[in-house]
């Protein structure tokens, strides 16, 4: 079974008590457990991790990078200023999408910039934990069906160019004008947003690309 590499940065693991009426109250082992429930009915072995540690979680992406294993990332506060996370990024070699719980576009000025978003295939925020299914689902989409030993067929790796490209062309601009449009963005919506269900079009984000479009496979 393929594996996915769910990432997640500082202050994720407090995740229940953290803020709830913006992240909600589900924990982080709950959201761990829907990514792999999630992830399996796709075909797709999910390994959640969590860091509080920008070094380990650079590490984590070079192991992807060095695996060609796709990889959901919630940067958390990373997004808005690690160039290093950034710059480790733009070395992968297989589907990356950015994830968040709220809508940082509707929230304060400093979360409105996005560092890693051009290094992304795409990114989903606002829709609290649905956010993460939407975006397994867009890595199913892109890495197609496990195959075994399919870590190693990953296919060719694209230029950071062509990465950029993508997500420009697919990617974070639409995502966010989605959760725009559900109404999901607002701060106190993570909760909401879970609840207001069918707003994200299953199988959405395939349509918005060509099949293969990212370049990898
Ligand atoms: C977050 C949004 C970030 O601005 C914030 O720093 C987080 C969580 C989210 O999931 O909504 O830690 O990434």
């Amino acid at each position: 079974m393929r594996q996915v590499l769910v990432l997640n940065g500082p202050n994720l693991g407090r995740l229940g008590v953290r803020e709830p009426e913006v992240y909600g109250s589900a924990t982080f082992e709950d959201l761990a457990g829907e990514c792999r429930a999630v992830a399996r009915k796709l075909g797709l072995r999910a390994d959640v991790r969590q860091t509080d540690d920008e070094t380990e979680l650079l590490r984590w992406v070079h192991e992807a990078a060095d695996g060609r294993i796709p990889v959901v990332l919630n940067p958390a506060a990373f997004t808005h200023y690690s160039y290093a996370l950034r710059d480790a990024l733009a070395m992968r070699t297989a589907p990356l999408v950015e994830v968040h719980l709220s809508n940082p576009a509707g929230r304060e000025s400093f979360r409105h910039n996005s560092v890693i978003a051009g290094v992304a295939d795409g990114t989903i925020a606002g829709f609290g934990l649905m956010s993460y299914r939407l975006a397994l689902e867009a890595i199913g989409e892109l890495v197609g069906p496990g195959e075994p030993g399919g870590a190693g067929k990953a296919g060719e790796p694209a230029g950071a160019e062509e990465a950029a490209g993508a997500g420009e062309a697919a990617g974070a601009g639409e995502a966010a004008g989605a959760g725009e449009a559900a109404g999901a963005g607002e701060a106190a919506g993570a909760g909401e947003a879970g609840e207001s269900g069918g707003m994200g079009q299953p199988g959405g984000a395939g349509e918005l690309r060509e099949p293969g479009g990212a370049g990898f496979r």
